[in-house]
């Protein structure tokens, strides 16, 4: 069952950071969107995913850390994790100056050995049924079992979230447009609609589509993995959208079913 008023938004971490810039969050990519999420939390209930950019992936990339669990270097650990924790206090405090409520949530309150729990999931919620409160939750370094850790990438988490959770929409918002259809000619894939067969397919036959936003700061694989996160929400029946995070409006024109400018993926009729 679909919850109606739920809406979870992806902040990618080439919105929130300068991707190639490291260490270095793009105050205007937060504050344009700040806006919108108070428009929009008139009438929907929020939860808000943001990615690494270039704090999270940079220092993933100095100290040789994947989303495979290993015991990577504990300093590596530690440095990965505070740079997620300080850019989520940066994010975090542009919404309270814009009178937005955020309440930050570790990914490690609601995933435990890369599974999300189901009932920890529903308590975020649940903790914000009767308030203003926005969860906020990031990719991050997260303990595995052992001595192993990964990386958890924020597209991960949505899919986690929004199969568990049918919110009404699910928002992706990155640095492009949506998914080319053709990189030359600036052309975007309006709609795809998929099922579970199609996993591998769209993976394998459109390669050159999915891996154009790749960036020399990336370990949890970009556009690739946005893509197979995507699929999953959608055949869990929760269209997905994928925007431009410069242009929060188009957040605006999806919930209000006008045009947009983006790539839809949902569920194929029937299926
Ligand atoms: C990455 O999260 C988190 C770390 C590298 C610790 P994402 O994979 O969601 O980040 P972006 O949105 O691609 O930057």
């Amino acid at each position: 069952m679909k919850s109606s008023n739920l809406i979870i938004i992806k902040l990618g971490g080439s919105v929130v950071t300068f991707k190639e810039k490291p260490l270095t969050p793009n105050y205007d990519g937060i504050e344009k969107i700040l806006g919108v999420l108070n428009e929009i939390k008139e009438n929907f209930k929020i939860i808000i995913v943001h990615g690494g950019g270039s704090f999270g992936h940079y220092w993933s990339v100095k100290y040789d850390m994947h989303t495979k669990p290993y015991p990577y270097s504990d300093l590596g650990v530690s440095v990965v994790h505070d740079s997620m924790i300080e850019l989520n206090h940066i994010i975090t405090n542009k919404f309270i100056e814009s009178k937005l409520k955020p309440y930050s949530i570790q990914p490690s309150a609601f995933v435990f050995n890369s599974k999300a729990d189901p009932a920890r999931i529903h308590d975020i919620v649940d903790m914000t049924s009767g308030n203003d409160l926005i969860p906020i939750t990031f990719g991050d370094i997260i303990h595995t079992s052992g001595n192993n850790f990964s990386i958890l990438s924020g597209d991960t988490i949505m899919s986690m979230l929004c199969t568990e959770l049918h919110p009404k929409f699910s928002i992706f918002t990155t640095n492009v447009d949506g998914l080319y259809s053709d990189m030359s000619k600036g052309e975007i894939v309006r709609e795809i609609q998929v099922d579970e067969a199609d996993i591998g397919n769209i993976l394998s036959e459109g390669k050159e589509k999915i891996e154009h936003s790749d960036s020399p700061f990336d370990v949890t694989g970009g556009m690739k993995r946005k893509m197979t996160e995507s699929i999953q929400i959608a055949n869990s029946g929760t269209p997905v959208y994928l925007i431009n995070g410069f242009h929060p409006e188009r957040i605006l024109d999806i919930i209000h079913d006008r045009h947009y400018i983006g790539t839809c993926i949902r569920m194929r009729s029937g299926s």
